[in-house]
């Protein structure tokens, strides 16, 4: 049983611990330190590093006739808030207000962003979504046709408290029915849908973090299109072409290179999809009407379950797999403490009552058969005590 921090770790989508590579990587200690823009050996040797990771990337992903631009930021977030506020200041500086298009279950740094555009004189457009997560394509077209803007659309390929998955081939056509520019939220894709690797060279840009599939925190990285226009959100001394300033961190992007071979090279994702669609057959035989899985009958990633059990607090069933040595999550995080229905289980049509009972469950990408009948039967001791 793998067990991580002495625990089953079931909260994947939060974070991941360090792939095996990158700790065995950290605990040799030789470390590169000089700056990549030196140009005496040292700074080379750094340098070599980030190249290696650019490289190994743009292979990995496709990107071979460099139709993109690679980015390196801190992590989702940042990339986010780096092509929303970018293009959006670009069509400023020229004189115009972006249409924004977001969907109610977006992550909140999309969110947050938004509100900052529309504190700015944009328009931002907030696109509803039904009890599987899904949306309506053509209402978003002819809405988007009518925008009288520059239009962005925000497309988030899985989202992290649901696993609810858009395929990147529905982004493509919005784009060819409005001419809208699309930024794929990919964040939680990595290790956990089929094709994960595969950039459509339609679409404008694509923002990873590293600290989702074992790299190091604080590290992200962002495809682009090279004809996509947009002002750095951090200026200063004109590292990476003048998209974001500041000294690259050298070892959290190799960190990403170690990560993702790692991954490659050992995950097998129908195992993984197969334990969890056991996982979920063997949840709903045990909890029969007490409890259900959000968007069940929607298109879903191979490594999410996020459930309700009606009637129980999640704050008093989280504590229960707590003392069980089980981490699971409730919902957004609160600085109060307070137990908050999550926003993208209210945006689905959810009751608030039922938001307030909901746990996600987020498997490890190495989750399998195996693995899945120690978990189930630590999870099942669990949920029984809480529904008798
Ligand atoms: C879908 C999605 N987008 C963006 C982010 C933000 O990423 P980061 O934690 O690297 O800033 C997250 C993190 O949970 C996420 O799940």
């Amino acid at each position: 049983m793998r067990l991580t921090n002495k625990r089953i770790y079931l909260d994947y989508n939060s974070t991941s611990p360090l792939a095996p590579s990158v700790k065995e990587w950290l605990a040799k200690g030789d470390f590169v330190f000089a700056n990549p823009a030196s140009v005496h050996t040292s700074g080379k040797q750094t340098n070599r590093y980030i190249n290696e990771t650019s490289e190994y990337l743009c292979h990995l992903f496709g990107n071979s006739t460099a139709q993109f631009e690679l980015l390196f930021h801190s992590g989702g977030t940042e990339g986010i808030n780096t092509f929303i506020k970018g293009f959006a200041a670009q069509k400023q500086l020229e004189g115009q207000a972006i249409d924004f298009y977001y969907t109610s279950t977006d992550h909140s740094s999309v969110k947050a962003t938004a509100k900052y555009l529309a504190d700015r004189g944009h328009r931002t457009h907030i696109i509803p979504v039904d009890s599987n997560g899904n949306f309506d394509d053509q209402i978003l077209i002819e809405k988007m046709n009518q925008s009288p803007g520059p239009v962005l659309y925000n497309f988030t390929s899985v989202n992290n408290e649901t696993g609810v998955q858009f395929k990147l081939q529905r982004a493509e056509k919005i784009k060819e029915a409005t001419g809208c520019k699309v930024h794929v939220d990919a964040v939680q894709a990595i290790g956990k849908v089929e094709g994960w690797q595969a950039l459509s060279e339609g679409l404008d840009a694509y923002t990873f973090s590293a600290h989702k599939f074992g790299a190091m925190k604080g590290v992200g990285f962002s495809f682009f299109k090279k004809q996509f226009q947009f002002l750095p959100l951090i200026e200063g001394g004109g590292q990476q072409n003048g998209h974001r300033a500041g000294t690259e961190n050298a070892m959290g992007i190799y960190s990403v290179f170690l990560a993702l071979r790692e991954m490659v090279e050992s995950q097998q994702l129908v195992k993984l999809k197969e334990a969890k669609e056991l996982f979920e057959d063997r949840f709903l035989n045990l909890v029969g009407t007490k409890g259900q899985i959000i968007a069940h009958t929607g298109s879903r990633n191979s490594n999410t379950t996020n459930l309700i059990l009606d009637g129980i607090n999640s704050q008093t069933s989280a504590a229960a797999f707590d003392m069980a040595g089980i981490d699971v999550s409730i919902g957004p995080a609160c600085s109060s403490g307070v137990n908050e229905p999550s926003p993208v289980l209210l945006a689905m049509g959810y009751s608030e009552q039922q938001a307030l009972s909901a746990l996600r469950l987020s498997f490890s990408p190495y989750f399998d058969n195996i693995e899945l009948d120690h978990t189930w039967q630590a999870v099942s001791n669990v949920l029984t005590g809480l529904i008798k």
